[in-house]
């Protein structure tokens, strides 16, 4: 079975190397975000990639739509396994990225992402969102219309997107925390929970990569969960 879980490397360049050694691409994929890929550039992606790892590319594209199909197109070059963009972009802007893709043999998958695990209702409805489930729905809905393949939410929207979307649409759930953690992350569960409730893929960064020992860390996620 291939591992669900996704480590977001959250570091720069030489620190995410040196951790992906002590990781096991049979174990879980790797996620490259903001931070990695501004400090590095894209031969990290080939880097990690030629090190057997899938790569999960989190640079959540959003942008008017040629610009963000364009980004994409170099993402697909790259020959990443999943690729990400704002589903509050539009639904033009994420079909244009959804047929970008269509040109590649080897199609990495596509996510929308839906609304940040770090904002809870109070910033929410400083955003003009008043009730974050269904905002969150609305954006998966409008995700899979648009030709994704599914979207990045909360481990607690997961049960109610499957029940709308479909099981095939694929759930990828950051917030992924052992219980009594707390930090920037809100809307958390826990890896068992998020599995319970449907998520497909865990993205886990400082449980596993803050850990004396990471690959211990990663095994007893996936212990707890299988
Ligand atoms: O360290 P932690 O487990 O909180 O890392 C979560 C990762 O998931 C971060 O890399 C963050 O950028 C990413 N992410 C998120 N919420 C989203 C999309 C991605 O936390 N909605």
């Amino acid at each position: 079975m291939s591992s669900p879980i996704i480590v977001a490397l959250d570091l720069e360049r030489d620190a995410a190397i040196k951790l992906s050694s002590r990781l096991d691409p049979n174990l879980c994929k790797l996620k490259v975000g903001n931070e990695l890929f501004t400090s590095s550039g894209p031969q990290v992606v080939l880097d990690l990639k030629s090190k057997g790892f899938d790569i999960f590319l989190d640079l959540k594209f959003h942008d008017i739509p040629n610009t963000v199909a364009s980004a994409v197109r170099e993402a697909c070059e790259l020959g990443v396994w999943m690729v990400n963009v704002h589903a509050s972009g539009g639904s033009k802007m994420m079909a244009s990225a959804a047929d970008t893709i269509l040109d590649y043999e080897s199609k990495p998958i596509l996510i929308g992402v839906t609304v940040l695990t770090s904002i809870g209702e109070d910033e929410a409805s400083s955003l003009g969102i008043n009730h974050i489930e269904s905002h969150t729905l609305s954006l998966a809905k409008l995700a899979k219309q648009s030709g994704l393949d599914g979207i990045v939410c909360s481990p607690q929207e997961v049960k109610k997107i499957k029940e709308d979307c479909g099981n095939d649409f694929i759930a990828v759930t950051p917030g992924i925390r052992p219980s009594n953690t707390e930090d920037d992350q809100t809307r958390i569960s826990t890896p068992k929970q998020a599995i319970a409730n449907g998520s497909d893929y865990l993205v886990i960064g400082r449980p596993i990569t803050r850990s004396a020992d990471p690959l211990a860390s990663l095994k007893s996620i996936l212990n707890e969960i299988t």
